[in-house]
């Protein structure tokens, strides 16, 4: 445990060994809300913790806990089910193929602009039944919001702002429909879902379908950017998977995506926590009020707990990764995230199968931020198809 001074001024536990992390994830002394956070009053506001300056977007599963959260999450687990994930998969990948045929002729691409960034953003837009002529305005939105970060400019409000009022006259007009019957996508599941007759209200459907977008979208872009760049750098283990996905195996391949999340996972600090009450964690005592963040990159390559942590192993075996966090909070979205980046890097392998980095690593910039680790871009070259 350190306690460290973060830009915004902001001091905060971080929790780095695998141990405690998993320990902090399962502890509800420890709150999602930041109304929890003891902050200094000239801080207010500014500190950069994700749901603090936007009160409106407040009500959704990551910043509240028991039992608004676990009425929340039973709901929306009704509509957001591994089934509906599973028949979801023939349209992944067909997006995968389509986005692919629009570079596969050129033999050069940037990965994250022209792959990783519109894939998330068109399965999430599908799945939650955004009509096709809309989900453009949803990629520019979401371009917005990840070239900008969380920061306080003005282009992301106004994108947020945008993306809610859409969403939100959605939802009112599928409410509408279900009356005739209505849609099989997920908002109209969300508004469907009953649990001891209690419904989603409209806005508390606003702000799920918003979350799922929000979680569902960056981390999945970071997912394939850095995994396929993880395994552009460690070309026996790529070459390994080739070959099995070339003899039709599927063993390796989820490993493999489990592995890339351990090595290089798309969220570094994501997950904040604020002690609502005295507690101890590896032997540090933290005061009510305290905020902790806990950081699952450093956690996930805990020597004490993975052999050869720094070492890609896309066979690797008890591989309990923090990537998706863990205990009541642990990610919703898993199971598409996995669809997704199996997908996405099977068939990226299999129809480019010469693919290389057309940079030097040096000179490849990430992102900046706390919560979320990615590439900007991703530049490669293959054989033209
Ligand atoms: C929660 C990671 C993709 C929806 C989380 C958490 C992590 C995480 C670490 C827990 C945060 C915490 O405890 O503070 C990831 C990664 C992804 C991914 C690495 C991609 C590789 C998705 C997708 C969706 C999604 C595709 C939905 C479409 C959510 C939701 C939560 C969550 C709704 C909140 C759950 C709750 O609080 O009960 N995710 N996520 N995620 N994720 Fe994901």
């Amino acid at each position: 445990m350190h306690r460290t001074r973060l830009p915004s001024g902001v001091e905060a536990w971080l929790v780095t060994r695998y141990a405690d992390a998993r320990q902090a994830l399962a502890d509800q002394r420890l709150s999602k809300n930041p109304a929890h956070h003891d902050e200094p009053a000239h801080a207010k506001g500014k500190t950069g913790i994700p749901g603090e300056r936007k009160a409106e977007l407040m009500t959704h599963l990551l910043n509240i806990d028991p039992p608004d959260h676990t009425r929340l999450r039973r709901l929306v687990s009704k509509a957001f089910t591994p089934r509906r994930v599973a028949e979801f998969a023939p349209r992944v990948q067909e997006l995968t193929d389509h986005l692919i045929d629009q570079f596969a002729h050129r033999g050069t691409a940037d990965l994250i602009h022209e792959f990783a960034f519109p894939l998330p953003i068109y399965a999430i837009c599908d799945m939650l039944g955004v009509p096709r002529e809309d989900q453009d305005d949803f990629r520019d939105w979401a371009g917005m919001m990840i070239r900008h970060g969380g920061g306080p400019r003005g282009g992301v409000a106004r994108s947020v702002k945008k993306m809610r009022g859409y969403l939100a006259d959605l939802i009112h007009r599928k409410r509408e429909r279900l009356r005739e019957d209505g849609d099989d996508d997920l908002i109209s599941g969300l508004i469907r879902a009953s649990d001891h007759g209690e419904h989603l209200t409209e806005n508390e459907a606003a702000a799920m379908a918003f979350i799922l977008l929000f979680a569902g979208f960056e981390t999945t872009v970071n997912l394939i950017g850095n995994g396929t760049y993880a395994l552009l750098r460690n070309p026996v283990q790529r070459e390994r998977l080739q070959r099995s996905l070339a003899a039709g195996e599927t063993g390796l391949l989820a490993t493999g995506v489990e592995e890339l999340l351990r090595y290089d996972g798309p969220v570094e600090l994501a997950t904040w926590r604020f002690a609502t009450e005295a507690l101890t964690i590896g032997g540090q005592h933290i005061e009510p009020g305290d905020p902790v963040l806990v950081v699952l990159a450093a956690a996930d390559r805990d020597p004490e707990r993975f052999a050869d942590p720094d070492t890609l192993d896309l066979a690797r075996r008890d591989n309990q990764h923090l990537g998706y966090g863990h205990g009541i909070h642990y990610c919703l979205g898993a199971p598409l995230a996995r669809l997704e980046g199996q997908t996405a890097l099977a068939t990226l392998l299999t129809r480019l199968p010469d693919l290389q980095l057309d940079a030097d690593p040096d000179d490849l910039r990430w992102r900046g931020g706390l919560i979320m680790r990615g590439l900007r871009t991703l530049p490669v070259r293959f054989t033209p198809q």
